[in-house]
């Protein structure tokens, strides 16, 4: 009794957080997702009232069948039924035809964008990390990973690819899922509202770590994203000092053969750029957040919190893992 007690409580918390939360497709921050919330109501609408009506119906013919009848009472009752079923038929066309039109407007719609200057962003699926890219007005490409920034009332036609296997790219509060597959390009149109911080999730079982393929996109007011994105186009600032250890292990050492970062020799295309790394909030994609001690810890045993991932262990002493952690640290 206790247990079941403790499980309904359990399952009514869950249901309560889905709510409201910074993933949750209930909690729309954005035209698309509101009107996919528009479109799931309606569906639970019709198919709750469908489901509703046949229980009564069947409860109904239940008590009817203990009933002994009369031959003239049958065949009157045989009428009616007839009719009710006539009812019942009339029903499922309204519902099914509602449903069809509902779905088929709100599709329509999704691919709608606001009035103003669309962003064009291009996210590229890799096991299991993203690599996201703004287009300038100068047609030149601004690239960063795993942390996705929009501004607030403008429409963002993002650009869907694969690296390796089928991903999925879902942001819940912003819009609906959309594959990630090889050798093609898909695209959605994100249209922010309200600023915040959401969480972003593959969705596509893409291997071991999938579950730790996450992302976080910052919804920000226009003259705040436009200073985020200025910032992301400059190159990395020079190593103080200092820092000229952490700088010369990372440069003359294996990172730079697969990291890039903008402004130095280190030109690798393979991991996510970190040209700008400690300006966002985790690392290896959502996995831990950003601190000097789990970066110190990635950097010595990178197959520790995220087994199979692509870096492989580096033979930096702990004092070196701290150097660069710290030249990492300044890359802002
Ligand atoms: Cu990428 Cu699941």
């Amino acid at each position: 009794m206790k247990a079941l007690a403790v499980a309904t409580m359990n399952l009514a918390a869950l249901l309560l957080c889905g709510c409201s939360d910074q993933q949750s497709a209930l909690d729309p921050a954005g035209d698309q997702a509101a009107r996919l919330l528009t479109l799931f109501q309606l569906m639970l609408w019709i198919c709750g009232i469908a489901y509703l009506l046949l229980l009564l119906f069947l409860g109904w013919s239940f008590l009817r069948c203990r009933r002994t009848q009369e031959a003239d009472d049958k065949a009157q009752s045989e009428r009616r039924l007839e009719s009710l079923l006539g009812v019942w038929i009339g029903l499922i066309l309204v519902g099914l035809t509602l449903l069809i039109l509902g779905s088929f407007l709100s599709d329509r719609s999704l691919g709608e964008t606001a009035d103003g200057q669309v962003l064009h962003i291009r996210v590229t699926g890799h096991q299991w990390w993203w690599r996201i890219e703004y287009r300038q007005p100068s047609g030149q490409w601004i690239e960063t990973a795993n942390e996705m920034h929009l501004p607030a009332g403008r429409s963002a036609v993002v650009e869907l690819r694969s690296a390796d296997v089928i991903h999925s790219f879902w942001v819940p509060n912003l819009a609906g899922k959309t594959d990630m597959i090889p050798g093609r390009s898909n695209s959605i149109v994100i249209t922010p509202r309200t600023p915040g911080t959401y969480r972003g999730q593959c969705a596509e079982f893409c291997g071991v770590q999938h579950a730790n393929m996450a992302f976080l996109v910052k919804v920000e007011a226009p003259a705040t994203f436009g200073r985020w994105l200025a910032a992301q186009a400059r190159p990395a600032g020079r190593a103080s000092p200092s820092e000229a250890r952490g700088y010369a292990l990372v440069m003359g050492g294996s990172c730079s053969a697969c990291h890039h970062i903008g402004g130095t020799p280190s030109a690798g295309r393979v991991g996510p750029d970190l040209t700008h790394f400690a300006s966002r909030s985790t690392i290896a994609a959502g996995t831990v957040p950003l601190t000097h001690a789990s970066l110190r810890g990635w950097i010595l045993q990178p197959q520790g919190v995220k087994p199979g991932n692509a870096m492989p262990a580096s033979d930096f002493s702990p004092q070196d893992a701290q150097a660069v952690a710290r030249y990492l640290e300044t890359l802002k």
